[in-house]
């Protein structure tokens, strides 16, 4: 790559990422790879077809794919979301992606380059095997089809198709084989270093926003589990607040109040609780020292750690409630109550997928403190398919502690559990 091209590539970056925030790394590669493409100094002969953007609901996949649209100084860009194809155009939906592939090759003979963006791509192109209706399964079928054409049917030029999803796992597997959508970038949540880079965007992009002595590292310090659209409204629910009080600007008390009203994405399908400092309803006097003793320990040194609480429903609440009161005061974050009956009724069959799940979610969320209330009615030998999923959910406690993680997981048992599942809590009050 001359050094020209590499500049090139760094001014439109610095440019696009005035308005998203996306990790220099990836968005190099994304800018590098279209600029070559248009020039047509692509140094391979097989560029890639298709881009996967995929990644939790409002982390900026949309945002990106419209800034790159605008900025790449690209004619008109082709958008489309999969859910508007199939019902705006229901019966002529197959004929309609037909149509925008066609724009694209004609677009690309004259101008070299020429990219579709799908948002919402799941929707246009679920699994055939967990589907149910025809017109979806023909969609794929066409999609795959008009994909593989491409390379043929443009004569000169590229066209690349950039999907975008929050569920990945939901697209059928044949969009992610080699030379369809083979190059893949996940978007994650953003970390506080990342949310202070967005909150920047955002003040400076909104036009109506003043706003005077914010500090930043507390902000982001304070919203964990928010992701970029979550920031968004928390700057909407300041200036909403701000107009109440007849001021024009904002403030970091403006801020820092919003923070409880916008609850978080990444927690929305959790329960969150306030927790309560109930240590003075404990008479046991070791039991209050065990508990200053984790939270001291945890608040100093957050890593992943699984403490079992061994003693009455009614006690396990109460320490649970007064360890998490004291580590979320400490370190400002989240406290989020699981209910193991939730487990077992909701997520029968697909426990497995969803206890992944579940620790994926936490994953973006730390440092937190989980509390898994009634932790027996899953923790027991008695149900086979229930003891299978529970062992596996406990392998995955466990190489999650490998990582860099800090969640500190509180689970309340009454009766006495099965001895297998019992032996991977190094802890217990
Ligand atoms: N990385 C980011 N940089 C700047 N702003 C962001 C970022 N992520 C989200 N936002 C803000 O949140 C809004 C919503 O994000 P966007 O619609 O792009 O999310 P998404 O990833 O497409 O979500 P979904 O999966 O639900 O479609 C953006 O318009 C922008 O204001
Ligand atoms: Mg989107």
């Amino acid at each position: 790559m001359s050094n020209k091209f590499r500049e090139v590539v760094k001014e439109k970056v610095k440019e696009i990422q005035q308005e998203v925030y996306i990790k220099d790394e990836i968005l190099e590669k994304i800018v590098g790879l279209f600029l070559s493409l248009r020039d047509d100094r692509f140094p391979s002969k097989k560029p890639p077809r298709g881009l996967l953007f995929y990644g939790p609901p409002g982390t900026g996949k949309t945002l990106l794919m419209k800034t790159l649209a605008k900025k790449l100084g690209l004619s008109e860009p082709i958008m489309i979301r999969g859910p508007e194809i199939i019902s705006q155009y229901y019966g002529k939906s197959e004929l309609r992606l037909r149509q925008i592939f066609a724009l694209a090759k004609e677009r690309a003979e004259k101008e070299n380059l020429a990219i579709i963006f799908i948002d919402e791509l799941d929707s246009l192109a679920p699994r055939r095997d967990e589907i149910e209706g025809e017109l979806e399964r023909r969609l794929v079928g066409q999609l795959l089809s008009l994909m593989d054409g491409l390379e043929k049917e443009v004569s000169k030029g590229h066209v690349i198709v950039i999907g975008s999803t929050n569920r990945p796992e939901a697209l059928d597997p044949a969009l992610r084989r080699p030379g369809r959508f083979d190059l893949e970038i996940e978007f994650d949540p953003p970390g506080p270093d990342e949310k202070k880079e967005i909150l920047k965007i955002l003040l400076n992009n909104y036009a109506s926003v003043r706003y005077v002595n914010i500090n930043l590292d507390e902000i982001a310090e304070q919203t964990i589990g928010f992701t970029g659209a979550d920031l968004l409204q928390l700057l909407n629910e300041s200036l909403l607040q701000a107009a109440l009080e007849g001021r024009d600007f904002i403030t970091q008390e403006d801020l820092l109040d919003a923070k409880n009203r916008v609850k978080p994405s990444a927690l929305r399908e959790f329960h969150i609780e306030k927790p309560r400092d109930r240590s003075s309803e404990i008479e046991n006097g070791d039991i209050v020292n065990r508990i200053r003793q984790i939270t001291e320990d945890f608040s100093e040194n957050p890593c992943f750690k699984p403490i079992l609480l061994t003693q009455s429903l009614l006690l396990s609440d109460k320490i649970a409630s007064t360890i998490a009161f004291i580590v979320c005061q400490r370190l400002h974050c989240p406290y989020i109550l699981v209910r193991a009956t939730w487990f077992r009724t909701r997520w029968f069959g697909e426990m497995e997928k969803s206890i992944r799940e579940l620790f994926g979610k936490l994953k973006c969320l730390q440092p937190c403190v989980v509390y898994i209330k009634n932790f027996d009615v899953i923790a027991t030998a008695q149900n086979e398919h229930l003891h299978g999923a529970i062992l596996e959910l406990l392998d995955n406690l466990t190489e999650f502690s490998d990582n860099n993680t800090k969640v500190l997981i509180l689970c309340s048992v009454t009766y006495k559990i099965d001895p297998q599942i019992r032996m991977y809590f190094k802890e217990m009050i």
